[in-house]
C-alpha cells in the first residue's frame, strides 16, 4: 500500500502542495518519498529512501515554475526500500514518469519482454515496467491515451497510477483494485490515493472504479473505460473533516483495517497462484519440501495465534509435525530441534524483540523462514528466506488484517508443501485454492449483512466485566484471538479456551454474569461444541454464537447469533475472526476507549 498524488493547476505551488498531500498520505507507507515535476519540456525527479519531511528538507529553496507534478510515498513490496526503488519511475528517456500503488503480478515476464526490446531498467520494482511499456507504445506513434489503454490491458494485478509526460501539461491516471480518487477544483484538478491528500483545495470528488482511466488538465477531466469507451461521472461533494478523511470516513483505523481484510487477503494470495492450474507458487523456501522433517513456529501475541492455526494446516494438509512456541519462552529454553527442522518466525512488524531473539536461537540448529508484513524489517533480514503478507501498513495497535493474511499465507504454504510431498493431490490443492480465492467476496458479503447485528452484540458485551470465548479444533486459536482482541481494546477481562476443556475447570465460573462467545461454525466437532453450550445454558450463562448454515438447535440455545457464510472447514478461522474483531471494536468504542492506541500497548514491541 503506497500513497500517490498528482496535481495539474494554473495556480502554482505544485511542489509545496504535492509535499503537503504526501504528508497526509504517509499513513499508507513511509519507506521512501519522491516527486516528479514538469518544467518546460523536462521532468525533474527527486526521490529518496526515508520520510516525506526528509525529502522536503532536501528540496527547500528549490523553485519550479510548473503546472503539473506527481508524488509518491512508498510501502515497499517489490525491492527493498532504497533510492533507486523509490517512485516516481521513468522510461529510458526520462520523458514518461509515474507513481504507482499496487502490485504488478506479471512484471517479471513484461520486464523480460521489454529488456529484449532494449529497455534499460534502473530499479528492482514491479512498477518500473509500466513506464517502459508506455514508452514502447507511444514510440509506435500512438497518442498518450491510446498507449495508456494498451498498457493497462497488459498489466495483471492491482494498480493506481498517476503519470506525467514531458510533452503535455496534463496528468494521466488509471485504476484497478487500488484506490484512486479525483478532486475537481477551480482551474486545477487532482488525483490521489485518498481524499485527504487534496481536501484543503477541493471537496468535489470522483471516486474511480476498477477499469477506469483518463486525463486531467487544469480545466478538464476525461474518463474512459479500459476498453476505450468514454464515460461521464458526476462529482460528489464530501463533507468529511480532514481528520475523518484520513481514515476514509471510518471512525478509527482499526475499523478501516477490519474492512480492508477482503482486499488484503486477495493481495496476499493472488500473486502466489498459478491460475492455469490453481496451484500455489512458493519459490523462497530455504530447504526442499521433501527434506523438512519438523516445523517450529515462533511468534508473539496475535501472530502466535496465527501460528496455532498454522499447526493444523501444516500437520493436516502437509503431513509435517509442527510445534508452536511463544517466542519469549522459546528463546530461554534449551530446545531440542530434530534434524531438518524448518523454523517459521511469524511477525507483522518484523521488529518484535522476542521473535528476533527466538529466531537467532532457532537458527543455530535449523533453517528459517519469516512470514512478515514489513519489507526489509529486522526479522526478514535475519531469516534465511521470507514470505511476505501484503496487508499494507497496519496503523491500529490491535492487529487485524495482519492476522488474516498470515493465516492465508500459512494455508498456501501448507498446500504447497502438501502437494510437493505427495500428501494431497493437485486436484485437492486446486479445490482449496479456488475456495480461498472466493473468500474475499464472502467476507464482504458477511460485513454487509452482519455488521449492525455485531455492533449491537459488542455493545451488549461492553456491559460485562468478564467474557469467555470457546472454540474447538481449528477454531480454538480463534477463541484465543477473539478474547485477546476484546481485552486489549475494551479492557474487559476475557478468557479464550478450548471448548472441550471447559468442563475441566472454567465451568465453575459460569453464571448469568459471564457471557460466553461460542465459535460454532460447521465442523466435525460441532456436535461436541453444542453439548458444551447445553452445559452453559443449564447454568444460566448467556451465549453468543457464531454459526454457519442452518443450526436451529444452536440458535435455540443462543441469546445472540452472528452468521458467517459457509466456507471450507479450513477457511473458517480466517472468516470467523472478523466478527470477533468487530465485537471487540464496538464494545471498546461504546465504552469510549482510544481504540487505535489502547493503554499500555505499543504497535511494535521492540523490548523484551
Ligand atoms: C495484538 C497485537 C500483538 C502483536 C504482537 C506481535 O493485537 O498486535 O499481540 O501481535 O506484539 O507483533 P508482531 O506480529 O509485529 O511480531
Amino acid at each position: 500500500m503506497c500513497g500517490i498524488i498528482g496535481i495539474v493547476s494554473d495556480k502554482g505551488n505544485i511542489k509545496g502542495r504535492i509535499i503537503e498531500g504526501l504528508k497526509r498520505l504517509e499513513y499508507r507507507g513511509y519507506d521512501s518519498a519522491g516527486v516528479a515535476i514538469k518544467t518546460d519540456s523536462k521532468i525533474f525527479v527527486h526521490k529518496k529512501k526515508g520520510k516525506v519531511y526528509q525529502m522536503e528538507e532536501e528540496l527547500k529553496g528549490a523553485n519550479f515554475p510548473s503546472r503539473v507534478g506527481i508524488g509518491h510515498t512508498r510501502w515497499a513490496t517489490h525491492g527493498e526500500p532504497s533510492d533507486p526503488n523509490s517512485h516516481p519511475h521513468s522510461d529510458c528517456r526520462g520523458e514518461i514518469t509515474l507513481a504507482h500503488n499496487g502490485i504488478i503480478e506479471n512484471y517479471q515476464e513484461l520486464k523480460e519482454e521489454l529488456r529484449g526490446k532494449g529497455h534499460r531498467f534502473r530499479s528492482q520494482t514491479d512498477s518500473e515496467v509500466i513506464a517502459h511499456l508506455l514508452e514502447e507504445y507511444t514510440g509506435e506513434g500512438a497518442n498518450f491515451l491510446d498507449a495508456l489503454k494498451r498498457t493497462v490491458n497488459r498489466l495483471e494485478g492491482s494498480f493506481a497510477l498517476v503519470i506525467l509526460n514531458s510533452k503535455e501539461d496534463a496528468l494521466y491516471f488509471a485504476r484497478k483494485d487500488s484506490p484512486l480518487v479525483l478532486g475537481l477544483g477551480e482551474g486545477e484538478n487532482f488525483a490521489a490515493s485518498d481524499v485527504p491528500a487534496f481536501l484543503p483545495w477541493t471537496n468535489r470528488v470522483i471516486f474511480l472504479e476498477n477499469g477506469e482511466m483518463g486525463k486531467l488538465t487544469p480545466s478538464g477531466v476525461e474518463i474512459y473505460k479500459f476498453s476505450g469507451e468514454k464515460i461521464d461521472k458526476p462529482p460528489t461533494t464530501i463533507t468529511w473533516s480532514l481528520a475523518q478523511a484520513e481514515k476514509s470516513g471510518y471512525k478509527h483505523f482499526m475499523l478501516k483495517e477490519i474492512h480492508e481484510q477482503a482486499k488484503a487477503i486477495g493481495d496476499t494470495v493472488n500473486p502466489r497462484i498459478n491460475r492455469d492450474r490453481n496451484s500455489v507458487v512458493i519459490e523462497e523456501l530455504p530447504i526442499s519440501p521433501t527434506e523438512i522433517n519438523h516445523i517450529l513456529i515462533i511468534a508473539c501475541g496475535t501472530s502466535y495465534h496465527a501460528g496455532l492455526v498454522g499447526k493444523f494446516y501444516l500437520e493436516e494438509i502437509a503431513g509435517i509435525k509442527t510445534e508452536v512456541d511463544y517466542a519469549s519462552e522459546f528463546r530461554y529454553r534449551k530446545p531440542v530441534l530434530p534434524p531438518s527442522t524448518l523454523t517459521i518466525a511469524v511477525s507483522q512488524s518484523g521488529e518484535t524483540a522476542d521473535t528476533i531473539g527466538a529466531l537467532r536461537k532457532a537458527r543455530q540448529g535449523s533453517k528459517s523462514l519469516a512470514i512478515c508484513n514489513v519489507l526489509g524489517s529486522s526479522i526478514t533480514r535475519e531469516a534465511d528466506a521470507t514470505l511476505y503478507t501484503h496487508a499494507g501498513p497496519e496503523i491500529s495497535v490491535a492487529s487485524t488484517k495482519a492476522f488474516t493474511t498470515q493465516l492465508s499465507l500459512l494455508l498456501l504454504l501448507a498446500l504447497y508443501l502438501g502437494r510437493e510431498r505427495g500428501i494431497i493431490t493437485p486436484e485437492q490443492e486446486a479445490d482449496l485454492v479456488s475456495k480461498l480465492l472466493a473468500l474475499p467476496s464472502k467476507i464482504e458479503q458477511m460485513l454487509r449483512s452482519q455488521e449492525e447485528k455485531i455492533r449491537q452484540i459488542g455493545i451488549e458485551i461492553s456491559s460485562y466485566r468478564n467474557a469467555l470465548y470457546l472454540g474447538r479444533h481449528l477454531n480454538y486459536p480463534i477463541a484465543l484471538e477473539g478474547a485477546l482482541k476484546l481485552k486489549e481494546i475494551s479492557y474487559i477481562h476475557a478468557e479464550g479456551y478450548p471448548a472441550g476443556e471447559m468442563k475441566h475447570g472454567p465451568i465453575a465460573l459460569i453464571d448469568e454474569s459471564l457471557p460466553t462467545v461460542f465459535i460454532a461454525t460447521e465442523s466435525k466437532v460441532l456436535d461436541k461444541v453444542r453439548s458444551n453450550m447445553e452445559e452453559i445454558k443449564s447454568r444460566r450463562g448467556r451465549i453468543v454464537s457464531l454459526i454457519s448454515g442452518k443450526q436451529p438447535a444452536i440458535e435455540e440455545l443462543s441469546d445472540g447469533v452472528i452468521r458467517v457464510p459457509q466456507v471450507d472447514e479450513y477457511l473458517y478461522p480466517i472468516i470467523n475472526i472478523i466478527p470477533l474483531q468487530l465485537v471487540a471494536y464496538y464494545a471498546a468504542d461504546f465504552l469510549g476507549h482510544d481504540v487505535d492506541q489502547p493503554r499500555n500497548l505499543a504497535k511494535s514491541v521492540t523490548v523484551e
